[in-house]
């Protein structure tokens, strides 16, 4: 009988993929302890289509609340050890733990989002939840999950990537500790290898604690992003293992590319890498030479390629071009690993006195700051919400997105490659220590090859800003943010202290608010780009029209801001004006769970999006679509629902980018007024009920008419979903907004009526919302009331065919049904 020794079949090929080979054979080849006979061998080739999974581990988790400290809970650590030995963490990793008591749950998962709100002033910056040392009862969850491996995946690395969890976490495999994670934001990725069991069952428990806060905002709580296994070969291109950078000659593109491939075997091996770019339509354009790299045993490598593209399809918001870098690793002629890198080709360039350039063309940035949390689903958001919120900017004319204050679910970015966003990706830990420049690495090795992300930032106002300490702990993040990628700029948020400190340290200089300082600035430092990296803080609620403290409401006509902020035409008039400003970011987009400023409790919810939690316009919303698009706008407000107010002056506002504007009351023209640049036109008028209607004029041409007209009381329910087919994957989703309508079909801008949604059929219904700052109903569902005539649940396809039925009830109105076709997809793989 032949006997082949470990090296002999890395120099024959058959080690080309573990999974050609039989599992426990590479298991031991990978602990270099195998010796290999000809049945060894693969019986198909087939699974080479295998060399790399990556899984997701969403579905079929258990969950319960609470302290440690309850042993009847199975919190105690096991056989009185915990971490005394090694494989004894946690009773809950024990393999015949009953979890029964636990609920079921699927990822991404946001606990905090079913807690009551609780009046504690100590917690109005998080929106009002119990998290907080003195609720640890709230404050403290656990997640367990068991999956099997099977005899295929012996030989093959085990990881597990989890890509935020919120926060402080341990992670335990089969008793095993394997991390510790602090931050709520940072990915981060486990070896199980050597835990993991490959016959039977294992039992992965996160314990996770959010009593502590990293922001001043709502920040969820649990793993409210996805958890992925992922198997490879011993010889594979580890986690963010490429990086590719592009130079644009015309439309000719020299693509570089830098894999790092390790080796985690006892033998050493020489790989040839080959990369090849894929485009759109799945068409090979180009490929690198074939490199030889010599690994040698457990170490990492890395080889630097480069292969030309010819006509180029640059990435831009408006043509958010994408391609795709597969990278092989081969052994003696045989694939080992196959890495897939999505990529765009595009340039950027920040001028200190023209501001920003894409592909050559100055770009206005018009940006919007946002935190991470959606109505109905809190921090733990579906992929197809980061779209859908994306879709909403971009209707507005937002061309950037700045991830305030912490890195963001990568699905965002996804959504921002191909949706076509810039985006100014942000860390969320300002420091030089071990864990801040660890999460700072994470952000950049993950995010670098994105085409939207066009700059870094390492700081928002921190306390540090404008000193020489500052200066030090900002010079090393930057050390290592160029040192990772030096193809971007970097920044930092600085509401005071420009000039010193952190503006020696970074490329571009941010202003958070305080506009008028910027011209100082920029005389005092010509050369350097300039930046709103946080702008507006302008505070509405939407269907408002008067500031209600006790409510906490505030109006939404473009008045009022905090003593740092100003409203939106504010900023933009001084903005626009100055092109050496390459433009800013409005606090915020959406409105975002806490924060509620200017108002405490009964207010649990920010005021500052320009659009509200659920992802419905505010008037401002029509002001920057008027001056941030080329799409003829005319947007009338208020309501004209002032029963009682007759012969009352409202004010009557008109947000267009049109040259004139009439207004008439009842047919009865009130006056054409012109329409100023980056402003807005208004009216007094008494109120009598009836029509005012706006027209809008261009050369002379009427462009566009719109209408606010007295309604009749809420007579019924329609429900408009923002899409009318779903994919049956099990994870697609529609955004339902609800409407109370008259007898007419139009909405009443004051109905407040309860609503409750059944979902049947081919869905499930997700959560619900209604943009009330100071609702306090459960975003869990199933009733909401309509808060201005609007609110919207969000449902969930399972992965049948056929119709998803929404129907929206509401005592003393006519029901409200929607169907939703949903159309059989593949699942994407997840266990
Ligand atoms: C900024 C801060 C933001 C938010 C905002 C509200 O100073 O960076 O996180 O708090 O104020 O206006």
């Amino acid at each position: 009988m032949t006997i082949w020794r470990r090296r002999d079949v890395l120099k024959s090929g058959i080690a080309a993929g573990v999974s050609l080979l039989a599992p426990r054979t590479m298991h031991a080849l990978a602990k270099g302890s195998a010796t290999l006979t000809p049945d060894d061998a693969p019986r198909s080739a087939t699974r080479l289509a295998s060399l790399r999974e990556r899984v997701r581990i969403d579905r079929g988790w258990r969950f319960r609340l609470g302290p440690d400290a309850d042993p009847a809970k199975g919190f105690e650590p096991s056989g009185g050890g915990g971490y005394g030995k090694a494989g004894t963490l946690f009773a809950a990793s024990a393999a015949d733990f009953d979890d029964s008591a636990w609920r079921a749950v699927d990822l991404p998962h946001d606990w905090a989002i079913e807690l009551p709100f609780v009046a504690d002033p100590r917690l109005t910056n998080w929106g009002f939840k119990p998290l907080h040392r003195d609720y640890p009862d709230t404050s403290i969850g656990w997640y367990r999950k068991t999956f099997a491996l099977g005899s295929a995946d012996a030989g093959r690395r085990l990881s597990l990537e989890f890509d935020g969890v919120f926060r402080d976490c341990t992670v335990a495999l089969n008793g095993y500790l394997l991390a510790r994670n602090l931050s709520g934001y940072a990915p981060f990725r486990v070896d199980i290898t050597d835990v993991a069991n490959l016959a039977g069952n294992n039992v992965l428990v996160v314990r996770v604690d959010a009593t502590e806060h990293e922001g001043w905002f709502y920040e969820g709580a649990g793993i409210y992003r996805h958890v992925w296994l992922v198997k490879t070969s011993p010889i594979h291109v580890p986690i963010y293992g490429t990086y590719v950078t592009s130079e644009v000659n015309g439309r000719v593109a020299t693509v570089r590319v830098v894999t790092e491939v390790a080796n985690d075997s006892d033998a050493a091996a020489d790989c040839r890498v080959m990369c090849a770019i894929i485009d759109a339509a799945g068409r090979q354009l180009a490929t690198t030479p074939a490199d030889i790299l010599r690994l040698t045993p457990w170490t990492k490598s890395e080889i630097r390629q480069e292969a030309v593209v010819r006509d180029a399809q640059l990435w831009s918001p408006d043509t958010p071009s994408l391609y795709s870098m597969v990278t092989t690793v081969d052994v003696n002629g045989a694939a080992v690993d196959r890495y897939e890198t999505s990529f765009g080709v595009r340039t950027i360039r920040f001028d200190a006195n023209d501001g920003f350039f894409l592909n050559g063309s100055r770009v206005e940035i018009k940006g919007t700051c946002n935190h991470q949390d959606h109505a109905g689903v809190g921090a733990a958001l579906p992929d197809r919400l980061q779209h859908y919120r994306i879709e909403r900017l971009k209707e507005m004319g937002a061309n950037a997105y700045r991830t305030s204050h912490n890195p963001p679910t990568p699905e965002l970015l996804d959504a921002c490659d191909r949706l076509g966003m810039l985006v100014l990706d942000e860390s969320r830990m300002f420091g030089s220590s071990e864990e801040a420049l660890g999460q700072l690495e994470r952000m950049v090795r993950r995010d670098r090859n994105r085409p939207s992300i066009m700059a870094w930032s390492i700081a928002n106002e921190e306390p540090a800003q404008g000193t020489a300490r500052g200066e030090e702990i900002g010079g090393v993040m930057a050390r290592l943010v160029r040192r990772l990628d030096p193809s971007r700029p970097l920044t930092a948020a600085m509401d005071q202290g420009w000039g010193a400190g952190l503006t020696n340290v970074v490329d571009i200089q941010g202003f958070n608010y305080r506009a008028t300082h910027t011209d100082a600035f920029h005389a005092q430092h010509p050369a350097m780009a300039v930046w709103g990296t946080e702008t507006g803080s302008t505070v509405s609620t939407r269907g408002i029209y008067a500031n209600d403290a006790p409510r906490g409401y505030v109006s939404a006509y473009d008045v009022n801001a905090p003593w740092w902020a100003s409203t939106a035409e504010a900023w933009w008039t001084i903005f626009a004006a100055r092109k050496w400003i390459a433009g800013g970011f409005i606090w915020t987009g959406f409105d975002y769970r806490g924060e509620p400023t200017p108002y405490a409790w009964p207010c649990v919810s920010s005021h500052f999006g320009v659009l509200d939690t659920c992802g419905f316009p505010k008037d401002n919303f029509y002001y920057y679509q008027a001056w941030w698009t080329d799409r003829p706008v005319l947007h009338l407000f208020p309501h004209w629902n002032w029963v009682g107010r007759e012969g009352q002056d409202i004010d009557v506002w008109c947000h267009s980018n049109l040259e004139t504007v009439e207004l008439l009351l009842n047919g009865t023209s009130l006056g054409k007024r012109a329409v100023p640049r980056n402003s807005h036109v208004v009216w007094k008028v008494p109120f009598a009920p009836g029509r005012l209607e706006a027209r809008g004029f261009r050369g002379g041409q009427q462009v566009l008419v719109d209408g606010r007209e007295t309604t009749g009381p809420a007579a019924r329910i329609v429900l408009r979903p923002d899409r009318p087919q779903l994919a049956a994957d099990g994870e697609d989703l529609a955004v339902v907004a609800a409407a109370v309508v008259d007898a007419q079909g139009r909405t009443v801008p004051t109905a407040s009526d309860a609503i409750t949604f059944e979902v049947t059929g081919a869905g499930k219904l997700l959560g619900v919302g209604n943009g009330d700052p100071s609702s306090h109903e459960s975003d869990v569902g199933p009733s909401r009331r309509a808060f201005n005539g609007l609110c919207m649940a969000i449902v969930q396809t399972g992965e049948v065919d056929g119709a998803l039925r929404v129907r929206a009830t509401s005592k003393g109105l006519e029901t409200g049904t929607v169907e939703i076709t949903c159309k059989r997809s593949a699942p994407r793989a997840s266990i």
